[in-house]
């Protein structure tokens, strides 16, 4: 089943090119998105999405954040499932609800949608599983087409969560207006090379896998990255933390400076995230006073850093949506690798469940 795959967490790296292909399929135009399962008249009288769900779902929300205010124009909110639920969130009628979960039944993301129904917003989820609880629940729903994720630590769910709301984006956009079909058609061709550029490449995997032996004893791991590879770094430390048992943070690169540069020393590893087409040089500036405090830096770029004492690159690519995905590898290559050279079981990490239908 494993298909030669040391772990099904492996393979589902491995598969995310065919994955997204498939999340794809029949739904990009020349210069619109089209999605069959859903009726425009959703997005009527909509001034707000307000977007909810738990760990790794929460981080394909946050990236859709960044992605629905710069190429949809439409204010966005975001919210921790089991924040949300508890804290007497107000809630407008002009507010698409949108809850993302890979499984569609974990239980606090599942209450927000009842929550968000019985307030009389209009809902829509974007999940994984055909028939499931929330797809029941909502309004409308996009399947993410991932097919069934058997690792606990989630991969191919994220990426195609990614590619769905980078379509949902554009889709807004033509409703709003807020790009023009030039500009929708130039995105449409640089999501279909998405598929190529997630394909793992074996030089690249050998790599990852030698630069990984360096990463197994400090004190803590800082994943940093600007705008949407402020969320890549939050999912690079969430995959770590499940697989490795290591501490890691995700964090925005310019946020370090504000206190946690205190914590620089050679134990301190930073992984930092360097796309060349969006603030290279902010990133670069923070990743360099860290190098100036001694912290250990593995920098992922396109650009060679000289500061970094690894550095892996990443295939030559014009558009800063495919470093994001080329980067998504790296980070979850790196995991897998760190956390097999530790010896743990990469499928069955401690304390940790695949779906989480409990409080
Ligand atoms: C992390 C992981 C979890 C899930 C979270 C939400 O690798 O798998 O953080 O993302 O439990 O699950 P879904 O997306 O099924 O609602």
């Amino acid at each position: 089943q494993k298909d030669g795959f040391r772990f099904f967490m492996e393979k589902e790296i491995y598969e995310q090119s065919v994955v997204i292909s498939d999340t794809l399929m029949g739904r990009l135009r020349e210069d619109e998105v089209v999605f069959d399962e859903l009726d425009s008249t959703l997005f009527d009288g909509i001034n707000e999405i307000k977007l909810c769900a738990c760990g790794t779902s929460y981080h394909s929300a946050m990236s859709a954040s960044y992605l629905f205010e710069r190429y949809s124009k439409i204010k966005t909110s975001l919210e921790i499932a089991s924040e949300f639920r508890y804290r007497e969130p107000i809630m407008t009628k002009d507010t698409l609800f949108v809850a993302i979960s890979q499984s569609g039944e974990t239980a606090d993301t599942l209450e927000t949608l009842k929550m968000a129904k019985a307030a009389g917003l209009k809902t829509l989820v974007i999940c994984n599983v055909d028939n499931s609880s929330m797809v029941r629940v909502a309004d409308a729903a996009i399947l993410t087409r991932a097919g069934i994720e058997k690792g606990v630590a989630s991969t191919k769910a994220f990426a195609t969560q990614v590619v769905v709301f980078w379509m949902l984006s554009l889709y807004v956009a033509k409703l709003k207006g807020s790009l023009t079909k030039m500009e929708i058609a130039a995105h449409i061709s640089t999501l279909r090379e998405v598929p190529s550029h997630v394909k793992v490449d074996d030089e690249m995997h050998e790599r990852i896998k030698r630069v990984s032996k360096r990463y197994l004893h400090g004190h803590g791991f800082f994943f940093i990255g600007r705008d949407i590879f402020y969320p890549l770094a939050l999912e690079g430390a969430l995959k770590l933390k499940e697989i490795s048992y290591l501490h890691a943070e995700g964090y925005p690169a310019g946020e370090m400076k504000h206190g946690p540069i205190a914590l620089a020393d050679p134990e301190l590893f930073t992984i930092a995230l360097l796309p060349k087409h969006l603030h290279y040089e902010k990133s670069k500036s923070n990743v360099e006073e860290l190098s100036a405090r001694d912290s250990t830096i593995c920098a992922i770029s396109q650009i060679p850093f000289d500061k970094a004492d690894d550095f892996i690159e990443i295939t030559t690519c014009e558009s800063y949506m495919l470093e994001f995905f080329e980067m998504m590898v790296v980070v979850q290559l790196l995991s897998l690798e760190i956390s097999i050279r530790l010896g743990n079981d990469v499928d069955m990490p401690r304390n940790l469940a695949k779906s989480v239908t409990v409080e």
